[in-house]
């Protein structure tokens, strides 16, 4: 492996990704204690809620209140999930460090996730990335569905290609690509990979994958061994869009550091300490946990 002093960067997507789609609502408190588990544990990013319709998703209604309960860690990005320039009003003035804006490179996706054609998500980009502009907030993109959709199959490399050079037109220089249903192979992930970091110098490319194959680590590896240093995870490999059918739970936070510090890279994170928000996780939800790390040292599961 050849990443800058072998350093791997996780986010972890617990409190939006990994909550959005559990049916048990999880307060803000527990939110909170599961945040300060994972920092204690060393995560140094996160992304923390998002701000959607709570019509849409009602998990993730209490976001602000959570920002407005927690200590900001020094040298930590908190970043929330938004759909449009709503969402962003309302990250801001909660005070996130980093937006996320999600949009979709599918059609299919975009109207089932956001109600919109992906042309009008780039718009909805566009004037995020504006409204942003001068206010110390950071934007990142994730787009979704960047490898398979579960209405449309397999999504072209030239559409994703199509929808971060409009991005990049926009201003945007952090892109996350996201295998929403997990369905990413291996050889799709070096492929997209590749093609990406070679159209787009310009632009930082992290990972966002979930594991419903059984693909997510693969996926890791390949991503790092084609030039990718920043991945997504969850807690407990749990997670899923409400809105992408056939979605399960992301590539889990305690199996990728695990893999990579055993790797020989660091992730600043350690595993062991990663126990404790796992169990708060595992009460609030009161569903399994679904990871490897958890069922080799025995974790609530
Ligand atoms: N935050 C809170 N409420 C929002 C919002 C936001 N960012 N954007 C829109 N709304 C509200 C509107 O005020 C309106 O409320 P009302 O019915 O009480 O008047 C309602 O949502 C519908 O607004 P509209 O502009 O017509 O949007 P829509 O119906 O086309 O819905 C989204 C679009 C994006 C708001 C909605 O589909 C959504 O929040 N989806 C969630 C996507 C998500 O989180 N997916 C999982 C992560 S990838
Ligand atoms: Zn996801």
């Amino acid at each position: 492996m050849t990443t800058a002093e072998n350093r791997v960067s996780i986010t972890d997507v617990t409190l939006r990704d990994g909550l959005q789609i559990q049916p048990v609502l999880v307060d803000s408190d527990t939110k909170l204690a599961v945040l300060e588990g994972l920092s204690a544990a060393g995560v140094r990013s996160f992304e923390i809620g998002s701000f959607v319709s709570p019509t849409a998703v009602p998990q993730m209604a209490n976001t602000a209140e959570l920002l407005e309960a927690m200590s900001r860690h020094p040298g930590t990005t908190y970043a929330a999930l938004v759909p449009n320039l709503r969402g962003a009003e309302r990250a801001v003035l909660a005070g996130v460090g980093q937006v996320r804006l999600v949009l979709s490179a599918s059609e299919g996706h975009s109207q089932s996730n956001t109600r919109r054609s992906v042309a009008e998500g780039l718009h909805a980009a566009g004037a995020v990335v504006d409204f942003l502009r001068g206010r110390g907030v950071t934007v990142s993109v994730a787009v979704a569905t960047a490898f398979v959709c579960p209405f449309d199959g397999v999504t072209p490399i030239r559409r994703v290609q199509a929808v971060v050079g409009a991005l990049l037109d926009t201003g945007v220089t952090d892109v996350v690509l996201a295998d929403t249903i997990g369905r990413a192979d291996p050889a799709h992930v070096a492929r997209l990979t590749d093609t990406m970091l070679a159209s787009f110098p310009d632009v930082t490319f992290g990972l966002h994958l979930h594991n419903t194959y059984g693909m997510g680590l693969a996926g890791v590896v390949t991503g790092l061994e084609h030039g990718i240093t920043r991945f997504d995870a969850a807690l407990g490999g749990i997670g899923g869009c409400p809105f992408a059918p056939g979605a399960a739970g992301n590539v889990a936070t305690e199996d990728v550091v695990h893999m990579l510090e055993a790797m020989g890279l660091s992730t600043g994170i350690d595993v062991g300490a990663l126990a404790g928000p796992a169990g708060i996780l595992h009460a609030a939800i009161r569903a399994p946990l679904d990871s490897s790390v958890a069922r080799a040292l025995g974790w609530a599961g």
